[in-house]
């Protein structure tokens, strides 16, 4: 085939000398506008599984970088006074310019053509290849041509950053955070050769305007980072080689990627690789990985398919469609961690300790995980884990069982304070409606639903949404606190989980609203529909049905429907604190009642409850005030919300955490962070652990504490979020409803033995262990 590839980057290259390498037969030029030796930028890093791939793919290639490399396991954070170091992430740093001159050798001692100092505007200009290559890097002439089939997808991100270099050579990948009186600055810092090292700053775009750095040239803007990062530096110099770049210098990273990566001129079939079709972030070094593996997977494919000019077609629907799998994913996790670097100072910086601020970075890209961190550095991790556990043992009042000489308890399994309630562990069993009461009243079914849940290792279990009144409830069989008939059958309840166990036990209070007078999911037409008789009548923020079609239109509350409200949830407020549970929830979320008034898509009023979110908070919060008062005053309270409606226009993380501020203003001590159910047409992003980065947001910008939801399924989900301060408690769902021990199964599976098993079970704890333990060993793992 004739094959020409339009830039000579890391994708060009690396494709070119694969498919020479493939078969010699191929004729293959590469044309690159620059000199072989010129280009912009220092040393880039990739992981060792991107070196073992090349290894198998050429290995003379993968043999020369290897001997121009600069390998480190290490990562070091150098923060508010502070170097913490943690071990066995395996990357390596190369230049930029060594990485292309080993690539510009190879391909020549193959045979394929290398032209440079040659600027191409077309595909066109090449009209006798069979195929081309638009390996044109991020700004791709050849995309924006064909935009149109391309349909590219770019997003400027907010920060600046600069790309420098400095004669100061480091050990480790380093993070330095500096503070000035506008706000944050950090470097990724790593040397690539035996002289040089990396050296890029990123700053918010508000932080490097307070600075004047737009106005700033060049050698201003370095002036600028070596006074910043002076007691680092240690008295070497920043240098540039970007002196091309007019201005600043300063740049906003772009997020490219593209909805179809290949396109035929007439002539030639014409495909995008590398940075032309995606970008990642580099707050994770993945671009040029990603441009290697397109060369290798693109090869492969005219390897198994055939390279002949009409296996074309075939090959590139193959590549496309297996490269974007994975592209995606890796995008993904590096939108995660520039998420991280850009919101790091409204949200980190200032508030987490340094040692849970490392925690946090590390895992900025929600790829690694606990587990992940303690296969990465088991000293580490443990070093970290006691830090956790001494931290939570002042916060809680409990001390740590065995003091320094057992192993320290995962960050899942350390005691948790509110007020005057301890929960012993951070795990919650999800509020979770089971429409089986009669008259409102729990019953025995009741009694074993939660009493095994609180058998079963949480710390705290959360009875279902309970309505102030009958005409509060989702559907005829919701548990009610109106009368001393439920308030008993609840203490009963209670009384059992407090004699038997040593979880906590919460309730939900909550009302319906526009959501009411439904069926339980597997009667007559299903849930959110109307009953077939014996409907009552709605209330809500405005008179505005939850579904579209076939659904019951409310009614828009009075200030008497207000008054009589509030007044029944403070009845039911003294009923929950008479029935003796341990922690009131205030259901504001999923559409119900109070969610009608915090969403702007169910919120149109125009008496002062609706319009900014000030107003639409004013009656949810007078309802929190009121019960706030008549709840014990040494007993927790938290707030559900919906923190995302998952519809354009409707309350958005930002909201959520004004949402969140105000209640902490009135008094709540938990925002429980859910999302959703507010309009029938959401689209939700699901996902494991999707709800978290809101529970994260509110905690670490709203200043309180979160409990998190939504896809927690593993023991590594939850001290992961713990672990990081991306919430204080997890509460675990659809977990519990297929294994009520949910909690106590987690803990054995990742060889946590100190945790306590009810007495009755015992017997059960130690076979459980072992044959997990047998599992592991036959994995070929260890707790
Ligand atoms: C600050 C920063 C740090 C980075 N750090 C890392 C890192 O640590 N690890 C990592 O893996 N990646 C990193 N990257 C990304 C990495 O540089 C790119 O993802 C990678 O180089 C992509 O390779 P490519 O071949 O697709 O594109 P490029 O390397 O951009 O190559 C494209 C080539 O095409 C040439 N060209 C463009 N247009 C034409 C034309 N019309 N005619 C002829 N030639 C043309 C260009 O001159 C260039 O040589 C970083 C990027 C930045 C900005
Ligand atoms: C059967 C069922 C009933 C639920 N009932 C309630 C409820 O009463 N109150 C509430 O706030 N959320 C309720 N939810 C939502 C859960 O509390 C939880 O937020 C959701 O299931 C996501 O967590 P998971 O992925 O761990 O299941 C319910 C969920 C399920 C599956």
């Amino acid at each position: 085939m004739n094959i020409v590839c339009i830039g000579g980057g890391p994708a060009g290259l690396y494709f070119a000398l694969l498919m020479k390498r493939q078969d010699p037969r191929h004729d293959i030029t590469v044309v690159e506008r620059n000199l072989p030796y010129d280009t912009f930028g220092w040393g880039v890093v990739f992981s060792d599984a991107t070196m073992d791939n090349m290894r198998q793919w050429d290995a003379p290639t993968a043999a020369t970088i290897e001997q121009a490399f600069n390998h480190w396991d290490d990562i070091e954070l150098h923060f508010q006074g502070r170097v913490i170091r943690s071990g066995g992430h395996g990357f390596v740093g190369i230049g930029r310019k060594k990485l292309l001159n080993i690539l510009q050798a190879r391909c020549e001692e193959l045979g394929v053509k290398l032209v440079f100092e040659r600027e191409v505007e077309s595909d066109r200009e090449y009209p006798d290849a069979d195929l081309v290559i638009a390996s044109d890097g991020i700004n791709s002439r050849i995309r924006s041509r064909y935009a149109e089939t391309f349909k590219p997808d770019i997003v400027t991100r907010p920060n600046r950053y600069l790309w420098l270099g400095t004669r100061k050579l480091y050990n480790a990948f380093n993070f330095l955070f500096e503070k000035t009186e506008h706000g944050w600055f950090q470097a990724h810092v790593y040397k690539f050769d035996e002289s040089t090292t990396t050296f890029i700053v990123e700053t918010p775009e508000h932080v490097w305007k307070a600075h004047g750095l737009d106005q700033a040239d060049q050698a201003e803007s370095i002036a600028f980072c070596e006074k910043l990062f002076a007691a680092n530096l240690q008295g070497e110099r920043l240098m540039t080689n970007a002196r091309h770049l007019r201005g600043s210098a300063w740049l906003n990273f772009q997020r490219v990627r593209c909805e179809r990566w290949w396109h035929f001129n007439g002539r030639s079939h014409v495909v995008l690789m590398g940075d032309a079709v995606h970008t990642a972030h580099f707050a994770i070094g993945s671009g040029t990985k990603l441009a290697i593996e397109d060369a290798i997977e693109l090869t492969r494919q005219f390897g198994e398919i055939g390279a002949t000019p009409e296996h074309i077609p075939e090959v590139l629907t193959r590549y496309q469609v297996l490269r974007g799998i994975d592209v995606l994913k890796l995008q993904n996790a590096a939108w995660n961690a520039m998420e991280w670097f850009e919101a790091v100072g409204q949200r980190y910086a200032d508030n987490l300790p340094p040692e849970q601020f490392m925690y946090s970075m590390l895992t900025r890209s929600q790829r690694i995980s606990h587990e992940n961190l303690r296969l990465r550095d088991p000293a580490w991790l443990e070093g970290f884990e006691r830090w956790f556990a001494g931290l939570a043992a002042r916060q809680s009042g409990i001390a740590l069982a065995d003091g320094a000489a057992s192993p320290p308890p995962p960050p899942m399994f350390t005691p948790y304070k509110l007020r005057s309630v301890v929960l012993k562990n951070r795990v919650v069993v999800s509020p979770m409606a089971q429409y089986s009461c009669i008259d409102g009243v729990p019953g025995e079914y009741h009694l074993v639903h939660l009493g095994a849940r609180a058998m079963g290792g949480a710390g705290m279990v959360v009875a279902e949404m309970t309505c102030p009144s009958p005409d509060a409830r989702i559907t005829p069989a919701c548990p009610g606190l109106w009368n001393e008939a439920q308030r008993d059958a609840w203490k009963r309840i209670v009384d059992w989980v407090h004699r038997e166990t040593d979880a906590r036990i919460a309730i939900q209070i909550g009302h319906a609203g526009p959501k009411g007078s439904t069926n339980a999911p597997w009667d007559g037409a299903g849930a959110d529909r109307p009953l077939a008789q014996g409907n009552w009548s709605l209330i809500a923020a405005s008179a505005r049905p939850y579904l579209d079609s076939g659904g019951q239109t409310p009614r828009a509350m009075t200030r008497a429907d207000m008054d009589r409200v509030r007044d029944e949830f403070v009845r039911a407020t003294h009923l929950a604190a008479e029935a003796g549970f341990d922690w009131l929830e205030l259901h504001c979320a999923h559409g119900y009642l109070l969610s009608s008034f915090i969403s702007p898509l169910t919120n149109c009023r125009d008496d002062g409850y609706g319009g900014p979110i000030t107003a639409r908070l004013r009656y949810p919060l007078e309802v929190f005030a009121a019960i706030r008062a008549a709840w014990p005053q040494h007993l927790p309270m938290s707030v559900r919300i919906s923190a995302h409606d998952w519809v354009e226009g409707g309350t958005a993380p930002d909201d959520a955490v004004e949402i969140a501020r105000q209640f902490k203003a009135a008094g709540a001590d938990m925002i429980d962070c859910s999302s959703g159910q507010v309009s029938a047409d959401q689209k939700p992003v699901y996902g494991r652990m999707y709800q978290t980065p809101f529970a994260d947001r509110v905690r670490n910008e709203a200043g309180i504490p979160t409990l998190a939801v939504g896809a927690i399924s593993e023991a590594d989900h939850v001290n992961s979020i713990i672990a990081a301060g991306r919430a204080d408690l997890c509460a675990v769902g659809r977990p519990h409803l297929a294994n009520p021990a949910w909690t106590l199964t987690e803990a054995a599976r990742i060889g946590h033995l100190a945790q306590p098993w009810p007495k009755q079970y015992l017997a059960a704890k130690q076979q459980l262990e072992r044959s997990l333990e047998r599992e592991r060993a036959q994995a070929g793992t260890s707790s």
